[in-house]
């Protein structure tokens, strides 16, 4: 491997086989490594035998020193390496904080933090408020095959792209190629998600499934994946690069995947728990699951394959009958499919894109809605409508709609000028919606004119068409009810007029 110009020192959080085969590639550039452990036992083993012991006939350069002191492997570094798993991100940033100065700092742990939802580098962000953008280093990368000099490609994704290109001028030789992408967000989603697909891929082939059910699973799975990317605003182009299907390829064809290889146990019938404690590491796949329903939840996207994963491993159903649920389900089209989308969110980096919310009830949909919907659209390029739902209707603005919140949804979705449908559960949800949804202009009708003003201050424009005069579903109710009071009384006049025994 050819020596990098510029050696730099580079810390190495965590000595788990990614960990050690990036020290070892590292170190064979040119550049001064240090891996950090917790563990004394591991330090102790990896600085007297040089091996890992799951990378077994790979040597560990001597040039490679072993700490137990996260300082000692912290300070004065140019680049810093979290190679730790997900569930331990956050305590190895809180004992890394005091030794973080100016280091770049490199992510390559996959996963979604369960209780805040956030990805990695958002993890350790919310610890150590850094004033350089973080990287995630993410793509199909088994460490076996990079400690073997194989040739690989990696992504390196940082919102400041030449923070990204530092890092691909460190990381990249002869045997590693390195992109970059700005859509950090993306690259780490797919690095959580696509584990969960893996182990679908897993317990297919346990189940004695082909090639053909690998295949669909991959590409669904990639599907159901971009849906839920798009919808929180990540770049398309992220989830059909190396980060996206390449590493989902990798992952669930390869044996060297712990989660395909943990969901092969499940497919064959061992249970979810032994299944795991067999594989006798981390099966990200299985931490990823809860974060990733619950996103799906936030953002209204189906994520079937994602959910049949859930049911097999947390509700202990038969992943026969699941397969055969799942062959069942209604007809779907490959292209432009809404439903699943939950509403095609388009991604908020999609050049000129001006998105315009409304909020409101729209029972009984008239004229007066359209006349508002029409020209909330004609300020942007993309308009989302807020809908009220029946229990905040009922519960604080102490209305019964005629429609339900599904009929009134389906309505609003028929109409051309509509976008995307959400619901309205309460007054505050608006300032963060604003920022949920990248909204550039906040619409409503002028009877509520000064209402909103105070979201300007989340940075949007908040404008106040006027209304369509004399229509609302209050008067349509109003004029129903006394059409039928007047039909009423009459029938009863004809009824007595008609009387036979009178
Ligand atoms: N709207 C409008 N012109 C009308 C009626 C409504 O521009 N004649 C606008 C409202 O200002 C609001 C949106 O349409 O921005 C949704 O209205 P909704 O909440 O359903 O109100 P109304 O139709 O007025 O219903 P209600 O009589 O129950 O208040």
């Amino acid at each position: 491997m050819e020596h990098n110009n510029v050696r730099r020192k580079i810390g190495i959080l965590g000595a788990g086989t990614w960990g050690i085969a990036l020290a070892r590639m590292l170190a064979n550039c040119g550049h001064y490594v240090m891996v950090w452990s917790a563990l004394n036992d591991e330090i102790e083993q990896l600085s007297r035998c040089r091996e890992h012991k799951n990378l077994p006939g790979v040597r560990i350069p001597e040039a490679i020193q072993f700490t137990n002191s996260i300082q000692e492997a912290c300070i004065s570094r140019d680049v810093l390496v979290f190679a730790v798993p997900s569930p331990i991100i956050r305590s190895t940033a809180q004992m890394a904080k005091p030794y973080i100065d100016k280091q770049i700092i490199v992510n390559v742990a996959k996963g979604i933090e369960q209780d805040t939802l956030y990805t990695m580098t958002q993890v350790i962000s919310s610890e150590i408020h850094h004033r350089t953008p973080l990287v995630a280093l993410s793509g199909p990368t088994h460490a076996e095959e990079v400690s073997k000099d194989l040739p690989t490609t990696i992504v390196a994704a940082c919102e400041d792209i030449s923070v990204a290109e530092a890092v691909q001028d460190i990381f990249m030789n002869s045997c590693l190629r390195v992109y970059t992408n700005p859509d950090v967000q993306g690259v780490e989603l797919c690095g959580a998600t696509k584990n969960i697909i893996a182990l679908a891929a897993g317990i297919a082939t346990g189940l004695g499934y082909g090639d053909n059910t690998r295949a669909a699973l991959i590409t669904r799975g990639m599907a159901e994946i971009t849906r839920l990317g798009k919808a929180m605003g990540c770049y398309e182009q992220t989830f059909s690069g190396l980060a996206g299907i390449g590493d989902l390829i990798v992952t669930a064809t390869s044996s060297h995947s712990r989660n395909n290889r943990c969901g092969e146990l499940i497919g064959k019938g061992i249970p979810v728990d032994q299944a795991i404690k067999q594989i006798g590491m981390v099966v990200e796949g299985v931490n990823a699951l809860p974060a990733t329903l619950q996103l799906a939840k936030r953002y209204y996207v189906t994520m079937p394959i994602t959910e049949a994963v859930n049911e097999i491993i947390n509700g202990n159903r038969n992943p026969k009958d699941i397969v055969a649920e799942m062959m069942s389900r209604g007809k779907r089209s490959e292209v432009g499919n809404w439903v699943d989308y939950g509403y095609a969110l388009p991604s908020r980096k999609d050049v000129g894109m001006k998105r315009v919310i409304t909020y409101g009830t729209y029972d009984l949909l008239h004229y007066g809605h359209i006349n508002l919907l029409q020209r909330a659209k004609a300020l942007g390029d993309y308009l989302i409508v807020v809908l009220s739902s029946d229990e905040f209707n009922w519960n604080e603005k102490h209305k019964k709609t005629y429609f339900t919140y599904e009929q009134r949804k389906k309505l609003l979705e028929s109409i051309r000028y509509v976008d995307l449908v959400i619901p309205e559960e309460n007054w505050q949800q608006k300032r963060t919606d604003m920022h949920e949804y990248h909204v550039d202009t906040f619409v409503m009708g002028d009877d509520w004119k000064g209402k909103f003003d105070f979201l300007k201050e989340e940075g949007v424009e908040v404008v106040y068409l006027p209304r369509t005069p004399e229509i609302s579903s209050s008067q349509i109710k109003h004029d129903l009810y006394d059409a039928a009071s007047v039909a009423k009384s009459q029938t009863n006049h004809d009824d007595i007029n008609t009387d036979p025994g009178k």
